[in-house]
Parts: structure tokens; sequence; C-alpha cells
């Protein structure tokens, strides 16, 4: 088992075109303050996380006003126009600071505040021995593929099917490799895990929690809200899954 502590790229520097409004989603009030300011207290909370390092907007004006945990590297770089190219960014400045190409790195979404702190732990503990891999959620809904008018044609097989989430974690210097053969191969990657594939690798799966969701419309909104209000009784995101969790 590894014990070493890692970084952490957040990539925050989406305009949130689904959710609408003027102020981009990571800096939405979400339960007493800024969204992002959530996600970056989980991870830097965590013991196995090293610091962070944010691709933010260039010219943010939001960014000064989040008040952040003090104790840990948390740097800054520009992002880019897609995720991929911010994601990038963060990990060129992790290499220019001299962490080592064949250290793991995780990246997790600005947009993803209700991340479990158990979650982390176990993507840790079973994705850097598998040389990289991802939380994710088998599928537990029944799939239907639609026709262009919205009725069901087919019912696809459910089984392998799963959604994936962030964090993801891959060894710095081949992750970097991967999203740069994308880049250059003008294929737009959503995800690390897709980079990797790309590149002839099997990212491990790391079965994750349903509520680890990404804020997308204001609806997500909402539901991180009770989420997080559920917190007070009980930290719900320093927990385990239950174990009614695993069932299928
Ligand atoms: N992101 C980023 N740089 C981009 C695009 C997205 O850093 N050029 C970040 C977002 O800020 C978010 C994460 O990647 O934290 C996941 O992207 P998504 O949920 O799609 O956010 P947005 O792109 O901001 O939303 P939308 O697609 O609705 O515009
Ligand atoms: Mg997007």
């Amino acid at each position: 088992m590894t014990t070493e502590a890692l970084y952490c790229v957040v990539p925050a520097a989406g305009r949130g075109a689904r959710m609408g409004g003027d102020l981009p989603k990571q800096y939405l009030p979400l339960a007493g303050k800024p969204l992002l300011q959530h996600t970056l207290e989980r991870l830097l909370g965590h013991p196995r996380i090293a610091g962070v390092v944010v691709a933010l907007a260039a010219a943010d004006p939001y960014w000064p006003a989040l008040r952040l945990p003090a104790g840990k590297p948390l740097l800054t770089v520009t992002g880019g126009s897609e995720r991929a190219d911010s994601v990038l960014a963060g990990l060129h400045r992790l290499l220019e600071l001299g962490v080592p190409a064949t250290q793991c790195v995780l990246v997790h979404d600005a947009a993803r505040p209700c991340l479990r702190h158990a979650d982390i732990t176990r993507l840790i503990e079973l994705a850097v021995p598998a040389g990289g891999g991802l939380l994710a959620v088998p599928l537990r809904d029944t799939l239907k593929r639609a026709d262009a008018q919205q009725r069901c044609i087919a019912t696809e097989p459910r089984e392998s099917r799963w959604r994936a989430q962030t964090p993801q974690l891959f060894p710095l210097g081949a992750l970097r490799a991967a999203l740069e053969a994308a880049q250059r191969a003008q294929c737009i990657v959503t995800d690390e895990a897709m980079a990797m594939e790309l590149a002839g690798q099997y990212p491990l799966l790391v079965e994750g929690s349903e509520d680890n969701l990404k804020v997308t419309t204001p609806a997500d909104l909402v539901l991180a809200e009770h989420l997080l209000a559920g917190s007070d009784a009980g930290p719900v995101w320093a927990v385990g899954r239950g174990a009614a969790d695993g069932a299928r």
C-alpha cells in the first residue's frame, strides 16, 4: 500500500453553460459558500492530498474572494478552451514544480463538491497499484436507446456499463502524454480515462458513491444543497459507503 501524498489538479475554468446565468457554476452559492470552496476544502482536508493546482478561466474575477484553508500548497494556472486543456495546464505546472513524472496525480472536477473522503482513500489504495483508475458507479437503471422522436427503440444491456466520475488517478507523465496525443489527434476527450484508453491503457473502475454528483443544472444544485445539509447530522462526506450502496 502506498502512503505518499499526491497532488490533485482541479479544472475550474468552465463557463457552466448548461447551468445558465452569469456567474460560472463553480462560484454559485451552495450551503453558505461558493461551490468551488466546498470542493477544495474536501480535497485539501484529506491527509493523502499533498496540494492542489486549480485551473481558472483567464482573468477570473471571482477566485480572490474564496476563503481557502492554509497549510498545503494551493496553486493556480490559466485553463484552456476545453476541459482537457485546463487539466494539461495543471499537469505542466506540476512537472515544472519538480513532481516526478512517475508519481500519480488526481484530477477532480471543480463541479463535484460532495466527494467523500472514504472514496478518495479507496481510489488511491486501489488505483495506484493498478497503474491508474477512476471513481465510477455501475449503471443501476434500465438503459433505453431513443429515436429522433424520443421513443424507445431498444433496451440496452446494463451489465458492464459504468458512469465515470472524478477523481481520476494516473501517473503524471503518462497522463500528460495521453492528453497531448489526444490533442494532436484533434480528439476531444471528456475525461482522463478516455485519453488513457486511447493510449492503450485499461484504467481500473473503482466503485464510488452515487452522491458524488457533477453539478450541471439548477436541479443538481438543489440536490447538492440537500446532500451537504445532511452532512450536519454526521458528516456524510467523511464516512464510507453504507452496506446497501453495494447492492445492484
Ligand atoms: N472545465 C475547465 N475548462 C474548460 C471546461 C470545463 O476547467 N474549458 C471544468 C469545469 O469548470 C468543471 C469541469 O471541467 O469543473 C467539468 O466540466 P463541466 O461540468 O462540463 O463544466 P462546464 O464546462 O463549466 O459546464 P457546461 O459544459 O455546462 O458549460
Ligand atoms: Mg463542459
